[in-house]
């Protein structure tokens, strides 16, 4: 069943650049509520374990690399059909095939440095939320 929630991160390239205030406004904006917010730094370790299913591709260490380099924010939203939805809003992994109007073509440098994450199914946007937050911190 949907749970009309999705996890997020702003990546540490948009901190780095100064896009969090831009990035939550477009969030809102596109009528996300935010249920949880922090901001914090994943180790080494914990960027391996959040990307762990993505092991195998080519790209694992440089995304390990680069999510453990900086500050990132984590949130969890809530929308009806936030999971899509949101996936919309950030638009494609390649900011190169990002349309208009999206997180990702606004922000987004590059197909490894792209702004922004988000869950792919409602059962990893559960996974995710749970990876960096406590439910006294889920409002
Ligand atoms: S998805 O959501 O699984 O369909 O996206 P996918 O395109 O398969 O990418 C999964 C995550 O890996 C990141 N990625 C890369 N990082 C570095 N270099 C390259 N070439 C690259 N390609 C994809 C991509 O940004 C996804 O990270 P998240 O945090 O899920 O957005």
């Amino acid at each position: 069943m949907a749970t009309n929630r999705t996890f997020t991160m702003i990546k540490p390239d948009a901190v780095e650049n100064g896009h969090i205030g831009g990035i939550l406004n477009m969030i809102t904006e596109a009528g996300f509520k935010i249920i949880a917010l922090k901001l914090t730094q994943l180790t080494v370790a914990d960027a391996k374990a959040f990307y762990e299913v993505h092991a195998a591709r080519p790209f694992y260490g440089e995304l390990v690399e680069f999510m453990s380099r900086g500050p990132i924010v984590a949130a969890i939203l809530e929308k009806e059909n936030a999971i899509a939805d949101f996936r919309t809003l950030i638009g494609a992994t390649n900011p190169a095939d990002a349309a208009e109007g999206t997180i990702r073509k606004k922000y987004a440098t590059s197909m490894g440095e792209n702004a922004v994450h988000g869950s792919d199914s409602d059962e990893n946007a559960g996974i995710e939320s749970a990876f960096h937050f406590a439910g006294r911190e889920q409002f």
